[in-house]
């Protein structure tokens, strides 16, 4: 699939404000910082359509992007972000709840898993909360360019080992890297393919 046209159309805080749901939509989650925003502008060709941050924390809303009239993308605010309020993290987890059990038009929710570490207890966490509601999803895993490649490997499978823990079989995976545009057809291709599914 290719790109033509990338457009930002708005962030919102709820649900319910964001833009009808006539067209399928892909959403990016994962841990702050893990490259969500990163991701978006390696896929859309776009240097710095979503914003990027060392800083943890920066995405904060639910954030739009349309692609060719044809289908969105959205960019959704980081889990785990260490200096967090209590507040501020039951805030995010109104927003994201209902916004992956409310949008019809959610078509799949990628996961962004840091290639470097070995599983998280908070994406496992995420991830068990999504296979409990049957929100579909697929594994991203980031920053694949700051390893080696045998070591890339040998944290995948040492991911995947712990995943199966909980998991009888593990959903579509995508070994990327933004910095490197590593992966880029794959996930094309496999949004390509769920469009035609809409
Ligand atoms: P929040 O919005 O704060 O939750 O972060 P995010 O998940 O959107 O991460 P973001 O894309 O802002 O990237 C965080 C940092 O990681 C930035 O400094 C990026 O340049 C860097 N980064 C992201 N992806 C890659 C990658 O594939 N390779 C390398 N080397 N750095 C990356
Ligand atoms: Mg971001």
């Amino acid at each position: 699939m290719t790109i033509k046209n990338v457009d930002f159309i708005g962030s919102w805080e709820h649900e319910h404000q964001c833009p009808k749901a006539d067209k399928p939509e892909y959403a990016f989650i994962g841990r702050s910082n893990v490259g969500k925003s990163s991701l978006i502008n390696m896929l859309t060709n776009r240097k710095s359509l979503a914003r990027v941050s060392n800083t943890p924390g920066k995405t904060q809303t639910l954030n739009y992007f349309d692609v060719d009239g044809a289908w969105f993308l959205v960019d959704l605010p980081g889990y785990g972000y260490a200096k967090i309020s209590k507040k501020m993290r039951d805030k995010w987890e109104r927003m994201i709840e209902k916004f992956l059990m409310e949008r019809r038009n959610l078509m799949c929710t990628f996961v962004l898993i840091d290639s470097r570490h070995d599983l998280q207890q908070i994406d496992l966490e995420f991830i068990n909360w999504l296979g409990l509601r049957a929100i579909p999803f697929a594994i991203v895993y980031t920053k694949t360019d700051k390893l080696a490649k045998t070591q890339v490997e040998i944290n995948i499978n040492q991911i995947r080992t712990s995943l199966l823990e909980y998991w009888e079989e593990l959903p579509d995976q995508f070994v990327t890297s933004s910095e490197k545009a590593v992966g880029r057809e794959e996930i094309l291709h496999f949004i390509g393919d769920l469009n035609n599914k809409y």
